[in-house]
């Protein structure tokens, strides 16, 4: 099998197609920062009512929220796929014989309750107590849960389109959406089988395979997808995640900002914040997560980081343990530059592909040098003269 280099993991692995994803002028990309989802769900039921509402397509939740720890859908899909790969080991370096990828079919029950393990607490609360948290003394607290919105990831390593065996999936040269041609597909369900994160589904009533879209008619019009527009908490800010810093002016109009895209900023630029989902899995995931800040970093190390022995460099810490406290701790207190970013976070529904942060102001322009977005970093506060009201 071909081998890839995976930056995401600092090293080669086996990849059944050569790709120059990296290269790419444009690629699909979004970060979600999990400190604001509350899992009100209107990001799943915007992708449901858009994408997945014909028949045989009641249980396809292309986007669905998890709450961390005892979440999954379907049912524990992280946990049993971990199990069986070797440290250092990816889901294509343990193709089982005459495979290209290392898999599971996920059975009936496993996807039964969308919403099993919702709001379920990690640590058991003193009985007959108040439970007081002791933060001065702990960094973390010892009960906690956080919600993690899941979706297609569109990886620059798709598995879904290593393992079909009709070439019914590939990779969309503009932007790197990953799509599934129904019209190719015989129902092989290798790609089912293959994908980490469960996202291509079959659907019996039509005996082909669906996958999410990536939202790609939006995208072509210049919008972000719907999950990301519908988001109440302004969760998300999605755009061009291979826009780098020597990228020119934003369509060549000298009146846009150059440079990389804010996303691009969040994931790559020396003060990452967001990291990808189980980057050991080998897929090279493209959406990326501001992990939770209250949540004892063993476990986020675990979902978030290669989690292996040796640090690949372009981390921040000397372990990826460290690396994830020093990302948590950049999510507690931003920079000046990440607190911009933040502001764009749900400030628009056009993408945005580069933007400025200057003094007190954060402005964005779309991929044709259109200003799309301008927005204050911090909102003036007003102090009431007077006598102010008290409860003394
Ligand atoms: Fe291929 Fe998946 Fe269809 S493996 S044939 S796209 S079910």
């Amino acid at each position: 099998m071909a081998q890839t280099y995976n930056p995401q993991l600092g090293r080669e692995h086996s990849y059944p197609y050569e790709h120059r994803e990296e290269e790419r002028d444009y690629h699909w990309g979004m970060v979600i920062n999990t400190n604001r989802c509350i899992n009100c769900n209107t990001c799943s039921f915007a992708c449901k009512s858009t994408w997945t509402s014909g028949e045989g397509e009641e249980y396809m939740w292309w986007m669905n929220v998890e709450t961390e720890p005892y979440g999954g859908y379907p049912m524990g899909w992280d946990m049993r796929l971990l199990d069986d790969l070797e440290a250092d080991q990816t889901i294509f370096d343990a193709a089982d014989n005459g495979e290209k990828v290392h898999g599971y079919i996920a059975e009936k029950q496993a996807w039964e309750y969308p919403a099993l393990g919702d709001d379920q607490v990690h640590g058991e609360y003193p009985e007959g107590e108040v439970v007081e948290s002791d933060l001065e003394n702990d960094e973390y607290h010892d009960i906690w849960q956080f919600y993690l919105p899941r979706l297609c990831n569109h990886c620059k390593n798709p598995a879904c389109l290593a393992a079909c065996p009709r070439k019914a999936i590939y990779k969309r040269e503009e932007d790197g959406i990953v799509l599934l041609d129904q019209e190719r597909c015989r129902g092989y369900r290798r790609c089912v089988k293959a994908c980490p994160y469960h996202k291509p589904m079959y659907n019996p009533e039509t005996g082909v395979t669906e996958k999410p879209v990536g939202c790609y008619p939006r995208i072509e019009e210049g919008n972000v997808p719907r999950c990301v527009s519908s988001c109440i908490g302004k969760t998300r800010l999605h755009g061009n995640i291979n826009r780098g810093p020597d990228a020119g002016p934003a369509g060549g109009k000298s009146s846009a900002a150059s440079g990389r895209s804010p996303i691009n900023y969040l994931v790559h630029s020396d003060e990452k914040v967001a990291l990808p989902l189980y980057p050991q899995f080998g897929t090279q995931p493209q959406v990326f997560y501001m992990p939770p800040y209250h949540v004892p970093p063993e476990f986020l190390t675990q979902m978030f980081t290669p989690n292996t022995e040796v640090k690949e460099n372009e981390w921040p810490g000397d372990t990826y343990e460290e690396s994830v406290r020093i990302v948590q701790e950049r999510a507690r207190n931003p920079s000046h530059e990440v607190l911009g970013i933040l502001q764009l976070f749900g400030a628009t529904t056009r993408l945005i592909e580069t933007y400025n942060v200057k003094e007190n102001r954060v402005k964005g322009w779309d991929r044709n040098g259109e200003k799309v977005v301008d927005v204050p970093i911090e909102e003036p506060m007003e102090v009431r003269e007077g006598e102010q009201w008290t409860n003394q």
